[in-house]
């Protein structure tokens, strides 16, 4: 299967780099062609960089949104023709910083990240809050973890993009566990209590239940 990242920094790179480790192909792109193009390289045949975001939905199952929040509208509006009813995987944090480094919400405390990405996407488009719960190190550290495999947590409203978004994880190399829909998407982020968690699925249920 093929998937689009848009957005080749720190976490989107990440994220390349364990899908492809996975057997996804991969179609990458990103302002920042250099890091794109580079990233590609190091991945190999699994990757090609694309021209632009739009080109990057050329054939692709689903796409991840690698992308700070403060850009999502804007690439969600480039590329919504392409979308369809395709899965779209959304790791981004509700953050800003300021210049003197000072990190907030841009969002009011209790709105919903998932709930406001969910109004940007065209109609057909399937939503999954999913890739952003871990740190880039802690992700990268955590996949394919054995005996027990570690949990990465997500959210959806949509049953199909539930089943497409754990295929993902899997081929990521961690186990999914829903948590609830994409209103619940602050308890991911940073500052939420399922986020930099990891832990193993019986242990990842019982905070869902508990909860
Ligand atoms: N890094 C982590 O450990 C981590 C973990 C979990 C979740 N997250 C969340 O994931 C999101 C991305 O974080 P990050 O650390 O990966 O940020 P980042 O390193 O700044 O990467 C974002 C990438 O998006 C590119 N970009 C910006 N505008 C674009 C556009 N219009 N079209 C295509 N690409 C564009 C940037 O290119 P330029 O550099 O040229 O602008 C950059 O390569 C944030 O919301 C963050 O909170 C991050």
């Amino acid at each position: 299967m093929t998937t689009a990242i848009i957005g080749t920094g720190g976490i989107g790179s990440a994220i390349a780099h364990q899908l492809a480790s996975g057997g996804e192909t991969l179609r990458l792109s990103s302002a920042d062609k250099e890091s794109a193009r580079g990233l590609a390289a190091q991945i190999g045949r699994a990757a090609v960089v694309a021209v632009d975001n739009r080109d990057a939905m050329q054939g692709a199952d689903a796409v991840v949104l690698a992308l700070r929040f403060s850009v999502l509208k804007g690439v969600i509006d480039e590329i919504a023709g392409s979308l369809g009813d395709k899965l779209v995987v959304v790791p981004s944090n509700p953050l800003t910083t300021d210049a003197e480094g000072h990190v907030s919400r841009v969002l009011p405390r209790g709105q919903s990240s998932g709930r406001v990405l969910a109004e940007w996407l065209p109609a057909g488009a399937r939503l999954a809050m999913a890739f952003g719960t871990l740190s880039r190190d802690l992700f990268a550290s955590s996949s394919n973890r054995s005996p027990e495999p570690a949990v990465l947590f997500y959210a959806t409203d949509d049953d199909r993009a539930g089943e497409q978004v754990e295929r993902l994880i899997r081929t990521a190399g961690f186990e999914p566990v829903k948590i609830g829909g994409v209103e619940q998407s602050d308890r991911l982020e940073v500052g939420g209590d399922l986020h930099d968690l990891v832990v193993g699925p019986a242990q990842a249920r019982s905070l869902i239940a508990t909860t």
